[in-house]
């Protein structure tokens, strides 16, 4: 399980586990309404060029939920679904990161990024 850290503000900042292609493990504190894309983009995380800038229409911040996970995200949009189409090696557990909020529901959420080209 994992923890969760109290801030200045008296809020918690969950943490996002990135796990990047060839295997790093990063485990960062991301503000809550933030997205899970902005967590990597902000802290420098490879494999998350995002070259729209989180505006659901490029699919470089494509990542594979942790099946665990997946039902604690919140549901995908038609415009989400048929972006991922245009990711690279779509799966089940595919989603656009900068699609999924940050919330304190999500502490602990794993996500594997994938090989997103610019
Ligand atoms: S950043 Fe472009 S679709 Fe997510």
């Amino acid at each position: 399980m994992y923890g969760s850290f109290l801030c200045n503000k008296g809020s918690y900042m969950p943490k996002i586990n990135y796990i990047t292609a060839d295997g790093e493990r990063h485990e960062i504190q991301v503000d809550q309404g933030y997205t899970v894309m902005e967590g990597a983009v902000n802290n420098d995380i490879d494999g998350i060029p995002a070259e729209c800038g989180g505006a659901c229409a490029c699919a470089t911040c494509h990542a594979y939920v942790d099946q665990e996970w997946l039902p604690k995200l919140p549901a995908m949009d038609d415009m989400e679904d048929s972006m991922l189409d245009a990711a690279y090696e779509r799966r089940d557990n595919s989603r656009l990161t900068c699609q999924i909020e940050v919330t304190n529901e999500l502490d602990g959420l794993i996500v594997h990024i994938a090989e997103n080209e610019c």
